[in-house]
């Protein structure tokens, strides 16, 4: 349980705010997609603070997860840690309840449950993001893909992987509105 609310409250820390704060930058959940993430960050600001972003949102995923794996919890435990940490980043406490999409840390969350989806998972996402220059697109594709990886690569997390992609495909509502409106912004914005 202690690990639950430890992975809470460190994905309730949302790194793109603290990024933009030390660097003098307005706050990005008042500017362009209103995200507090990479792809945001990453159109209003550049590269620089965006790496900051991703890296920071990936690495606030591990310490929780990390120890549920190494005291041995059985995996659906595992999961709830997990999922406890994209909760945190999706309705942190201290932000009224209103964070991001959960990319970036679903991604520290599969490093270390299983990291060769992580690592596949992030493969697609970067060629998609590449080619069709929309984050959202590569997002929502890539939690699909997450689960169908996870039936061949690690079986026995299938459903904690799933789990995560739900939640990463319902943070996603906005920009799939304005994807069927066509107005969703290229990465490169
Ligand atoms: O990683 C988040 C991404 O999928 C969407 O972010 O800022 O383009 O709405 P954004």
């Amino acid at each position: 349980m202690i690990w639950v609310v430890v992975g809470y409250l460190c994905g309730s820390w949302l790194a793109a705010l603290s990024v933009c704060q030390l660097a003098g930058v307005p706050d990005p959940r008042f500017c362009g997609s209103c995200n507090p993430g990479f792809s945001n960050v990453l159109r209003l600001y550049g590269p620089r603070l965006a790496a900051a972003t991703l890296l920071l949102d990936t690495l606030k995923a591990i310490p929780a997860v990390l120890a549920a794996k190494l005291l041995t919890l059985p995996i659906w435990l595992q999961g709830i840690v997990g999922l406890a940490v994209l909760l945190g980043h999706s309705y942190p406490l201290w932000h009224g309840f209103r964070g991001g999409k959960a990319v970036a840390s679903a991604f520290g969350v599969l490093l270390v449950l299983v990291p060769s989806v992580a690592l596949l998972s992030a493969v697609c996402w970067s060629l998609l993001a590449w080619r069709l220059r929309t984050a959202a697109v590569a997002s929502l594709i890539s939690a699909l893909i997450a689960p169908l990886a996870c039936l061949w690569l690690a079986p026995a997390y299938v459903g904690v992987v799933s789990g995560f992609s739900v939640l990463v495909l319902t943070r996603h509502g906005l920009n799939i509105r304005r994807l069927r409106r066509g107005e969703e912004p290229n990465l490169h914005d």
